[in-house]
């Protein structure tokens, strides 16, 4: 992607608005996961170019934290919880189903990238385990093949 597209101007504003701040890089790295949906050695470069900082430490922050992923996501991000609770009350059922039903192994995403599948700690709804996220929405006590298909469903209808 050329660095004069729109995704890459939109990006140069949210550095010029936030580099004055003390700690910059995280927040930042934030909104270009946001604008460009993750974050390719290309955008990781220009970060550090624009912040006058070396590369190798937009990239130590990069992987680092999970929230930050160097891989393209799918539309919708599905966060299946493996927190202990969830594990004991079936979070590898889920798993094991959502990959049949996608096609794809957790931390991959569809080929019509609508889903990205990835696994989380503890999301803090442990009484409803177990419990997956996708987007703002969680969902928890889902114990069939059909219920799951359902929520799909929405999502793939864009319905949510
Ligand atoms: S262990 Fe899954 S929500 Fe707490």
């Amino acid at each position: 992607m050329q660095k004069d597209s729109v995704l890459y101007q939109e990006l140069r504003e949210v550095i010029n608005e936030k580099k004055s701040l003390r700690n910059p890089l995280i927040e930042i790295l934030h909104k270009a996961q946001d604008i460009f949906g993750y974050l390719p050695p290309e955008v990781q470069e220009f970060v550090a170019e624009e912040l006058n900082m070396p590369v190798n430490k937009v990239y130590g922050v990069v992987t680092f934290y999970n929230a930050f992923t160097m891989k393209p996501r799918g539309k919708y991000v599905i966060n299946v919880c493996t927190g202990t609770a969830c594990y004991v009350k079936g979070a590898p059922r889920i798993i094991q189903m959502l990959t049949e039903i996608l096609g794809v192994e957790l931390g991959e995403t569809t080929e019509d990238k609508k889903f990205t599948l990835t696994a989380v700690r503890c999301v803090g709804a442990c009484s409803l385990a177990p419990v997956f996220v996708i987007g703002d929405d969680t969902y928890g006590r889902i114990e069939t093949r059909a219920q799951l298909q359902g929520i799909l469903d929405k999502y793939l209808k864009d319905e949510v």
